[in-house]
């Protein structure tokens, strides 16, 4: 099993529509697919509660977010972690240690990014990452790639080298889409094209 953690201490940055998404679309390539919501306020499986059972089906795994050695069912192929604002300190760690892929969404705003700056840094402490056995990738989230914002977010990326795996623009297809338990890869292709061309460097990147 594969576990990827959705991670950034800023409140709001897309956490949720990030693992809610890749769940759904990993689902939908027929891999077993289980979600664990470190988040109190529960919002990954407050949308999956809201999914129909004819897309393709999310296992919600019920763990305490306080456990420290959860039972991890290991007949899925992928685990998914969505995490809340504010992680830190064991519940980050534990967290950490599952994860094979590190997947951290940044607005391109500097409260956004002054807010990740410590996040990063401990990211970039942890023995798995040093030892490139855990991976993370970036997400420019909301931003159009040709504008002075997103050249400002790669410009204090750079630092840490790492590179920004793609941008998602800001769209209500994601607003929308959760209403009724859905992702971008759940709807007609039309209707999410453009969301769909964006995801693909995030897909591959998930995949290898
Ligand atoms: N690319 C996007 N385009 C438009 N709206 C978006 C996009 N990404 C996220 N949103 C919206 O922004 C809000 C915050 O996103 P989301 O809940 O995914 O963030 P979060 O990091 O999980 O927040 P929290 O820290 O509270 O858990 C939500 O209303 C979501 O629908
Ligand atoms: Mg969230």
């Amino acid at each position: 099993m594969r576990t990827i953690l959705v991670a950034n201490p800023k409140g709001g940055c897309g956490k949720t529509t990030l693992a809610t998404n890749l769940a759904a679309y990993l689902a939908g390539q027929n891999q077993r697919v289980a979600m664990w919501d470190l988040d109190r306020q529960k919002s990954s499986l407050d949308w999956l509660a809201l999914r129909a059972a004819e897309l393709p089906a999310i296992t919600s795994l019920d763990a305490d977010r306080n456990e420290i050695n959860p039972v991890i069912p290991d007949n899925n192929d992928w685990l998914v972690l969505d995490s809340p604002a504010g992680i830190h300190g064991k519940n980050l760690a534990q967290a950490l240690k599952l994860a094979h892929k590190i997947v951290v969404p940044v607005q391109p705003s500097i409260f956004d990014m002054a807010a990740t700056r410590d996040f990063l840094d401990r990211l970039m402490e942890e023995k798995a990452v040093r030892k490139h056995k855990a991976f993370i990738g970036i997400i420019g989230m909301r931003v159009d790639p040709r504008t002075r914002a997103a050249a400002t977010l790669e410009q204090f990326l750079k630092q840490y080298d790492l590179p920004i795996l793609t941008y998602l623009r800001d769209t209500m297809v994601y607003v929308n889409a959760a209403f009724t338990g859905k992702s971008i890869f759940d709807l007609p292709s039309y209707l999410a094209e453009r969301d769909l061309t964006q995801w693909q460097p995030l897909i591959e990147w998930v995949e290898t």
